[in-house]
């Protein structure tokens, strides 16, 4: 406690001369502080008013006494929920994050029986909410569209979960779901929470590869998806990828014997649908035959409820699991106080539940405060660029979260209130431009920083609580300790820069890799003794506001000399006719020199140089062709340490950017091993032009 109380104090008290004013306080009242190259944007004061936390005087009470009382302040937050049983008083969580002082095991409102299904949909509609929309739906084409109640949510949930039983599925068992975002996907992942099974959600960007590497990983006892989902004017046949994902496992020794099946008529039909009779089901024929209320099956507060695959930097994707109780608390409070929730909002995250993001801030996070959410199938660039902005237009969206990299379409819509950006740093001008132009200049963007390992936010602004720097995640959420290490692992205060490690439990964190707790000791808890470490750079300013660098691991090594890809990017995006830009790294067999390399950062013609920048490489050859005549190239820095396919996230959406950009550069490295397993599979450089 001591030394909680004291980065409290670090927190909140200027590094020198600024006596007793914290930096929040200085930044709102002293523009003796806040010199023009501060950069802040002040909130509306008729905003702040109204908003949860309308004052940085008001969070810092309430931050305090999360760090100093974090027991009594998650309780007071958890005591709002429906426990079946309360947890114990004596023990609200466990504080070990030092490797040195024994095993990790987190663990939040332990002996606490609850069900986060329950909290989500039969709370909210014994609290009057039946009638009101849990779900607008948005198909891939204009016009296709529905709608699903509290109520009628809850009914299809039962109905699954009442199916899944029958098939045997029990409390524990493990459900793979392999869906686009059809309201499907979220009634699966509810229905599996209902009768304590453990959903894992795989994105379906990802290949048969990856999809059975998953499944023989968790040992499904079903698999829930549907035959094809249509993407833009492409229709993408789940089905056949499923069946060589099965058919693969099948020959490893862990074999599935139903694979549930939802029709999704608008981009194939059953008949054209290949079939194996005795496992695969079609949802449509059998699920609404079961009854729509379903018992809920009571779980500890620490059974798990999901597990989402994640890339590591070598090696096998991490099985990242995560439990009830916490979980549930930390998404509905993250998401309330984030986008300053209120009932009348509309909310529509642009994420896909295959994603963390997905999970706390699609699923469980908004349906827990009762919000209205929109799903959108589609793409944002299909049938054209203004399909984001026509439907926040449609369902009157009030609250937008989404990528830096859907910045680029240019509209703007009255309704929206606040704007969120999430999963790569965003540029102060890319921050800019969605302010001002998106946001007219009106909403509070919160900048939100999480993990699928943290299971929701954790650096993040709270909208009109305080002023925002473009580019800033700003300050900690409730009940979290963001530190600042060197490489020996030394905390580093005042204006710093380092690794990002957090020195607290938080009630949303992961419990353990699945099947390797070993590894989750080793990746994230031994790099730094005593803390969780994150693997993003992260530097702090003399506010104390933090501002995320991008990934460490996400190094670009040429001969030796390291950049950050943020910083890459930021250098790309400065130039007139690039409007975003999104480095990741792939090999190459010609060494460049990291001079330059240097020179391109500083360029003044971008395209100039990049014609002096081809090599033998065919795929980038073909692509200069393919796009000659736009201004789309697509750049890619290769290097030794370049991992996985955590940046790459954000590629789906990366096919509507109107300017990309590749730079080839350097040495054999650690890339395209990990390709397997990052949606990139089945993706060529053509999709990007
Ligand atoms: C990055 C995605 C800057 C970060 C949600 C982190 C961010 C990784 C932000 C996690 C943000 C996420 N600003 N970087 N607001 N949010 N990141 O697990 O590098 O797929 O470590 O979860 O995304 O990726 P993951």
């Amino acid at each position: 406690t001591t030394n909680h109380l004291r980065h409290v104090e670090l927190l909140t008290t200027l590094p020198s001369g600024a006596g007793e004013i914290s930096p929040l306080n200085a930044v709102i009242l002293g523009e003796a502080l806040a010199s023009e190259e501060d950069d802040l944007i002040f909130s509306n004061k008729e905003f702040s008013n109204k908003a949860h936390v309308s004052s940085p005087q008001k969070y810092l009470e309430m931050y305090k006494r999360s760090i100093v009382d974090s027991a009594g302040f998650w309780s007071d937050i958890a005591s709002q929920f429906y426990w079946k049983q309360r947890w114990d008083e004596h023990c609200v969580y466990s504080e070990n994050l030092d490797v040195r002082n024994g095993d990790i095991r987190i663990q939040w409102f332990k002996g606490g029986v609850t069900n986060i299904c329950y909290n989500a949909l039969d709370t909210n509609i014994q609290a009057g909410l039946g009638d009101k929309t849990a779900f607008f739906w948005e198909g891939n084409d204009l016009g296709q569209d529905a709608t699903l109640t509290f109520s009628q949510l809850l009914n299809k949930v039962c109905q699954l979960a009442n199916y899944l039983k029958d098939i045997g599925v029990k409390k524990g068992d493990a459900v793979v779901i392999y869906l686009p975002m059809l309201m499907e996907l979220p009634i699966a992942m509810l229905a599996c929470a209902r009768i304590g099974a453990v959903h894992s959600v795989v994105f379906v960007g990802f290949s048969s590869e990856s999809l059975s590497q998953r499944i023989m990983d968790c040992k499904p006892k079903a698999v829930i998806t549907c035959n094809a989902v249509r993407r833009g004017s492409k229709v993408l046949n789940l089905k056949n990828i499923v069946d060589a994902a099965l058919a693969e496992s099948t020959n490893n020794g862990v074999s599935i014997d139903v694979c549930l099946t939802c029709e999704n008529q608008s981009a194939m039909t059953r008949e054209t649908t290949k079939w194996q009779i005795d496992r695969d089901v079609w949802w449509q024929d059998i699920v609404s035959k079961y009854p729509t209320t379903c018992e809920v099956e009571w779980v500890d507060a620490e059974d798990p409820l999901f597990l989402l695959y994640t890339s590591g930097s070598t090696g096998k994707p991490k099985g990242v699991l995560h439990t009830t109780g916490g979980y549930m608390i930390y998404t509905a409070t993250t998401f309330k106080y984030a986008f300053d929730y209120k009932p009348s909002d509309i909310y529509w995250c642009t994420a896909d539940c295959g994603w963390i993001t997905g999970h706390s801030y699609v699923t469980y996070g908004p349906l827990l405060n009762g919000s209205t959410v929109v799903i959108f199938e589609g793409a944002p660039n299909y049938p054209d660029s203004g399909r984001c902005w026509d439907i926040v237009d449609k369902y009157k969206v009030t609250l937008f979260y989404t990528a830096p990299t859907l910045f680029v379409n240019r509209y703007s819509r009255k309704s929206l209130r606040v704007l969120g950006s999430v999963g790569e740093p965003i540029n102060p001008s890319a921050w800019r431009w969605f302010y001002n132009v998106v946001g007219d200049s009106r909403c509070p963007i919160s900048d939100t920083w999480l993990q699928t390992e943290t299971g929701g936010f954790m650096i993040t602004p709270l909208p009109g609580t305080w002023p925002q720097k473009p580019g800033s995640v700003t300050f900690p959420f409730f009940g979290v300790l963001p530190i600042i290490v060197d490489e020996k692992g030394n905390e580093i205060e005042g204006e710093c820069s380092g690794y990002l490690c957090i020195r607290n439990s938080w009630p949303g964190a992961f419990r353990t890799l699945y099947g390797d707790h070993e590894r989750y000791e080793t990746t994230y808890f031994k790099p730094f003794p005593g803390y969780y470490y994150s693997g993003d750079g992260c530097s702090r300013d003399k506010d104390g506001y933090h501002w995320l660098t991008g990934r460490v691991d996400d190094v670009i090594n040429v001969s030796g000399h390291r950049i950050g890809i943020a910083e890459i990017e930021s250098a790309l995006v400065s130039h007139r006719q690039c409007a975003e830009a999104a480095v990741v790294g792939v090999e190459h067999e010609v060494d460049l020199s990291p001079a330059y390399l240097y020179r391109l950062l500083d360029f003044t013609d971008l395209i100039l140089k990049m014609d002096d920048l081809i090599f033998s490489n065919k795929d980038f050859i073909d692509l200069k062709n393919g796009g000659s005549n736009s201004k789309s190239y697509l750049i890619v820095i290769g290097g030794a340490e370049v991992p996985s396919g955590r940046r790459l996230v954000s590629l789906d959406v990366f096919r509507g950017l109107t300017v990309a950009l590749m730079i080839l550069v350097d040495d054999a490295g650690g890339f395209l091993p990990s390709i397997n397993h990052s949606p990139w599979n089945g993706v060529t450089l053509a999709d990007f032009v």
